[in-house]
């Protein structure tokens, strides 16, 4: 059989196929310093488990000139492989077959695989890295582009779906990154526009880069369209790998725990006075994050976007779980449009995916202002709120410190179903912070007082004493307990594990209408 023509002529083809657009354009690919789709997806998977699917496929079109250029593959390797043995389907867009164009053929292909992940509950993982639409193709190739939105929004919610952009991804094709659950991107490679820096100099006169019109930080901290950015395309298929430990195959699936060699009974004194004693200084609370979480690992996803909310993964005593912490840091915490849209879609996430919460509370409210009032903090305020109402996986809450107004409720309160509420004795909880509150409700006798400024702030310190803890909170049971900083770790991992069984159910719906 060695000598059979038929299996010369089948590795012949093959071997072709493994060249994509040919040397040449790979050359070129690597000249630019980028990968190529085969290239890249060797770093993403386990070593040796990619099983390709659909190899061979060519396009049919015949138009201007394309039947002289019919390339195997037609520019996306697709197929399934493992990361850290736990399967996924790949789709990954070859730059040197005709610009990772999409075609017909090619948008059936990535159809194809993205169906069989959703028949058998496995993560897709897109590495996009295209001119868009296949010119020559025409509305055959918008079709085609319909055909994976329509799969990636009926994706949604029942497995993980990834997007790496490590390439142009430009126009309608931005959509289907836009859809997925977590959008990762890579410095000065990636770009993502709707209209390139041309169409936006004739129709708005204005000069942009394509870097800073939708390179990776620009979209990572401005647009928040992108989650996760790198340096480069090596550390960012790492990032997705580091990413896909916490989360699970899909929304029956429970996260995978691990072996923790963390004690679950850590104490950690330095807690105690972790908090400053001016309850106006700032803190970082990503020094707490880091202290009680496993082994200091913290996954941190829009790290760049809306500082004043931190939201990631980490694991304790093994088991994954989703974090949204207040950030004293940056802003004070405050809640405004972009945070609570940020930790919202990390909410869902979470609740769609079996991922246990713990919400870290420091927040002096809701952001004041025309800016904010004008652009819909109410409704993009709302957001949060539906989020934590809305989920049903394990929630926990911890209050560190300030917890004020609406933003006490939305924080993920016992009143919209958190399992287990704790706070640190340096909890301040009421209805708006002490100087607010004693100017409107002394505000008369303040004024009349001797010495006003003395009246102000013997208010100020009554009203402290008498609000400014959590106590009130505690004796209502709205908090279950309040506990020594220092015992944070057991106690998190005692109230993750008592809850960990947990069944809550939302009204039998088509869907919610969350206000968007
Ligand atoms: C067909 C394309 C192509 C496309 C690139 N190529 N884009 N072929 N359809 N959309 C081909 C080029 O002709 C070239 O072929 C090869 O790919 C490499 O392209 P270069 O231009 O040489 O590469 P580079 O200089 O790196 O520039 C990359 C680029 C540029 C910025 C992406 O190619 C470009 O602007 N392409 C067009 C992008 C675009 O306008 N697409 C349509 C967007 S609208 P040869 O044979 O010379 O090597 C859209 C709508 C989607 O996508 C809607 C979904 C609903």
């Amino acid at each position: 059989m060695a000598n059979d023509p038929r299996i010369e002529h089948l590795r012949k083809l093959k071997s072709e196929a493994l060249l994509g657009g040919g040397e040449a354009r790979i050359e070129t690919q690597h000249k630019k310093g980028k990968l190529t789709a085969r290239e890249r997806i060797d770093l993403l998977l386990d070593e040796g488990s990619f099983e390709e699917i659909d190899m061979l496929v060519r396009h049919q079109t015949r138009e201007f000139g394309l039947d002289k250029h019919r390339y195997f593959g037609d520019g996306v390797v697709t197929g399934h492989g493992t990361i850290d043995g736990r399967r996924v389907f790949v789709f990954s867009q070859d730059f040197t077959v005709l610009g990772g164009s999409l075609s017909e053929a090619y948008g059936k292909k990535i159809c194809k695989i993205m169906d069989l992940a959703l028949k058998n509950g496995t993560p897709v993982i897109g590495l996009n890295d295209s001119g868009g639409a296949r010119i020559q193709e025409g509305v055959v190739s918008l079709g085609a582009y319909a055909d994976i939105f329509l799969r990636n929004t009926l994706a949604s919610g029942v497995v993980p779906q990834i997007s790496v952009v490590l390439g142009p991804c430009a126009g309608g094709a931005v959509y289907s990154p836009a859809i997925t659950d977590f959008v990762f991107m890579v410095k000065n490679h990636s770009h993502m526009f709707v209209t390139g820096p041309n169409v936006v100099k004739t129709v708005t006169h204005e000069e942009v880069s394509f870097e800073e019109l939708g390179g990776a930080y620009t979209h990572a901290s401005k647009s928040g369209v992108a989650h996760v950015i790198s340096d480069s395309e090596v550390e960012l298929l790492d990032g997705v790998r580091d990413m896909f430990q916490y989360i699970p195959q899909n929304n029956l699936d429970d996260p995978i725990s691990i072996e923790c060699d963390d004690d679950p009974n850590r104490m950690d004194e330095d807690l105690n006075t972790i908090i400053p004693e001016n309850p106006n200084k700032p803190y970082d609370v990503k020094d707490i994050i880091n202290r009680v979480f496993d082994n200091g690992k913290f996954f941190e996803i829009h790290e760049h976007y809306a500082k004043n909310i931190v939201v990631g993964f980490a694991r304790l005593n093994g088991s994954p779980l989703g974090i949204v912490a207040n950030q004293p840091a940056f802003l004070a915490g405050v809640l405004d449009i972009n945070s609570s849209i940020k930790a919202a879609r990390f909410v869902r996430f979470c609740d769609a995916f079996n991922i246990p919460l713990v919400t870290l509370v420091d927040v002096p409210g809701f952001l004041p202002g025309t800016d904010q009032e004008w652009r819909g903090i109410i409704r993009n305020g709302a957001k949060l709120l539906y989020a934590f109402c809305e989920a049903t996986v394990p929630k926990v809450t911890l209050i560190l410190r300030k917890a004020y107004g609406g933003a006490y409720d939305v924080m993920n309160s016992k009143h919209i179903r958190a399992d287990v509420n704790l706070a640190w004795p340096s909890a301040e909880i009421a209805v708006m912070g002490p100087q607010g509150a004693v100017e409107i409700i002394f505000r008369k006798e303040i004024a009349e007082a001797e010495d006003p400024k003395k009246a102000l702030d013997e208010k100020v310190r009554q009203y402290r004493e008498t609000f400014a803890n959590p106590y009130i909170a505690a004796e209502r049971g709205y908090l279950d307990d309040v506990i020594e900083p220092s015992q944070t770790r057991p106690k998190l991992v005692l109230a993750l594990e008592m809850s960990r069984n947990k069944v809550d159910r939302n009204p039998k719906k088509k869907h919610g209408n969350i206000p968007l």
